[in-house]
């Protein structure tokens, strides 16, 4: 498929790591970064960004362990398909920020690498699922799995449960996607403290975003637009 060249107004930033990276911390940093340019900020995340994909995250994390990898990659294309088409792309088109926790390179580290399915083979899933929409920057934190697991509350899901085997692929795809797309994807060091990490992505968005001013136009209709769609994006934005 060729890539998605639709010129949209609004800015889609998407963070990934391995659990317990911290990603949900720095995003809100980096909502508040854009905010105070004068960005209107959607926060959403994969899966469960949608109401549907809700229903989904619970199928995928925790469902029966005999999941098999096919379907759990399929549950995450369809969930991210129905984030794209109903949240994503409406609030790009409206000039959003759109802030995304975890997208396409989840699936390519996790279930492409991870679970054996095939890098190529699950980015190309991903890309039919989302029309190629990709993210004009992406996050990474990178941590070492064993300090990611020893941050981790609460009672693991089904990933979560995996060997440190698993873990380590994950992050070696990571890298090695990082690597090959370097022009999108930036490596953030992960292991200090959550002000270390942000002040190390504030630099990266202070470089990348800091002459841009906020989409025009901003008519009385557009307002109204905006109005609705926020709202009719409500029941998402986390
Ligand atoms: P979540 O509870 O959202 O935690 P976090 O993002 O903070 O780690 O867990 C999402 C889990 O789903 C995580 O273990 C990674 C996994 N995942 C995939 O395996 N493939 C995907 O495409 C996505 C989006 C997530």
């Amino acid at each position: 498929m060729q890539p998605d060249d639709t010129v949209m107004p609004g800015i889609f930033v998407t963070f990934e790591g391995g659990d317990g990276a911290g990603k949900s911390t720095q995003i809100q940093q980096v909502k508040t970064w854009f905010e105070d340019r004068g960005f209107t900020v959607l926060v959403t995340r994969e899966p469960g960004g949608t109401d549907l994909g809700l229903q989904l995250r619970h199928l995928v994390q925790n469902g029966p362990d005999d999941v098999d990898p096919r379907t759990e990659a399929l549950l995450y294309a369809a969930d991210r398909a129905y984030h794209v088409a109903t949240v994503i792309r409406p609030a790009l088109e409206a000039g959003y920020v759109v802030l995304g926790d975890r997208y396409v390179d989840s699936s390519v580290a996790y279930q492409g690498a991870a679970r054996n399915l095939g890098v190529e083979e699950i980015r190309t899933l991903s890309t039919w699922a989302t029309r190629a929409l990709m993210p004009t920057l992406t996050f990474l934190l990178d941590l070492p799995p064993e300090v990611g697991a020893r941050r981790r509350n609460g009672v693991p899901d089904r990933l979560e449960r995996e060997s440190t085997d698993f873990h380590e692929r994950v992050r070696h795809e990571y890298l090695r996607l990082a690597d090959e797309q370097a022009d999108r994807i930036v490596v953030i060091d992960a292991v200090g403290t959550p002000a270390e990490v942000y002040s190390e992505i504030r630099g990266v968005l202070e470089e990348r975003f800091a002459n841009l001013s906020r989409p025009e136009p901003v008519t009385a209709k557009v307002c109204e637009e905006e109005a609705t769609l926020f709202s009719s994006l409500g029941g998402v934005i986390l």
